[in-house]
């Protein structure tokens, strides 16, 4: 029986690729490229010392998705990564988002869920949440309307999962708020590889403590926290790698309680823009040159996880500290910049 990962080759599919193998999961990796490199098998590898099964696929040709299950019959997982994610683009390209994160989510749904079991988990976001009223986050906060197509892709992918786990028994699915991911594999054989200019802030930091960015611009100092700039809660993608096979046992061993079911995936900490680029400084041992700008449109003023069920139902915590997220990705981000 293999678990096929959606995304694979992607920033938090590599890394969940590599926690699944050292759980002696069989990994099949579907990926279009669009976002990733196929040199990712190579990290993927050196880690494991396990070649994954790979086929560069674009999950929005149905007929290609059908063929797929029909050579694979052994899938019994799905762990669904792959999606777009960039805010901005969205907006610009709504039509792009709504078909390459949800069509894909159907055609999936469609294959999956004809098998006599079925065990899916999705990439969904905090972002379903928007500006919520109280901190920490719980899973039963109300869902607010999104501020942009991704932000809708996350919560219409959500309910296209619930509609469709309420007709279909043997459909048993988790979705996965996702907090803020960062860092890399401590191996420093994969990591995140933004495109161009990165539009999340600790690829930013990292790069311009690599002198590839002058500076960093702070979005907004006159928010109501502390120190002014906005709150998030920073997860190292290592232990959100781990909440992924962590639910995906649990829906292999028949141990969920409902055939959907939601969880929050945070730290429960707080840390603002100011206490990343102090962590940052921190690890690396240098002034991070920084400005504060104007905010940023849609921007929220803080997000951070109650992870209460996450510990106690999935029984899965995250373990590192900012510190630890920040020096992996500074470890990473010299080893592919060579400085
Ligand atoms: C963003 C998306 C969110 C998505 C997530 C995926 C927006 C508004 N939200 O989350 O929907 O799920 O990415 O990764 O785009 N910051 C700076 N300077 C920068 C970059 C960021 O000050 O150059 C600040 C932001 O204002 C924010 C914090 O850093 O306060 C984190 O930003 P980011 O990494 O983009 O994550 P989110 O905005 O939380």
């Amino acid at each position: 029986m293999k678990i096929l990962v959606t995304g694979g080759l992607g920033f938090i599919g590599s890394h969940t690729v590599v926690e699944l193998q050292a759980k002696g999961h069989e990994v099949l990796i579907v990926d279009n490229l669009s976002n990733s490199s196929e040199k990712v098998l190579d990290g993927i590898v050196a880690i494991s010392g396990i070649k994954p099964e790979f086929e560069k696929m674009d999950l929005r040709d149905k007929p290609a998705v059908q063929d797929l299950f029909k050579r694979h019959t052994d899938i019994s997982g799905i762990i669904h990564f792959a999606a777009s994610k960039a805010v901005g683009e969205s907006v610009e390209k709504p039509l792009l988002y709504y078909e390459n994160n949800l069509g894909t989510l159907v055609y999936l749904l469609q294959e999956m869920s004809a098998k006599e079991k079925a065990h899916f988990i999705f990439s969904s976001s905090c972002t379903v949440y928007g500006q919520a009223d109280v901190m920490p986050i719980t899973e039963d906060a109300p869902v607010k309307k999104a501020e942009s197509p991704y932000g809708n892709t996350k919560q219409i992918g959500e309910e296209i999962i619930s509609d469709t786990c309420a007709v279909t028994e043997n459909l048993n699915a988790i979705a996965l708020r996702y907090f803020n991911p960062m860092g890399a594999h401590p191996s420093a054989e994969i990591g995140e590889l933004p495109i161009g200019v990165p539009q999340n802030l600790v690829p930013f930091v990292t790069q311009t403590g690599a002198g590839l960015r002058e500076e960093l611009s702070v979005f907004g100092d006159d928010y109501p926290t502390d120190d002014g700039t906005c709150i998030r809660d920073y997860i190292h993608v290592v232990d959100l790698a781990k909440a992924h096979v962590v639910a995906m046992e649990r829906l292999l061993e028949g141990k969920n309680e409902s055939n959907y079911e939601v969880f929050n995936v945070g730290t429960g900490t707080g840390s603002s823009v100011l206490e990343v680029i102090h962590s940052f400084e921190r690890v690396s041992g240098k002034k991070l040159p920084y400005k504060m700008v104007g905010r940023r449109v849609g921007d929220v003023i803080e997000a951070f996880a109650n992870t209460q069920k996450a510990n106690e139902v999935l029984g899965w915590k995250a373990e590192s500290t900012l510190d630890q997220a920040m020096q992996s990705a500074w470890d990473w981000e010299r080893k592919i910049r060579n400085v």
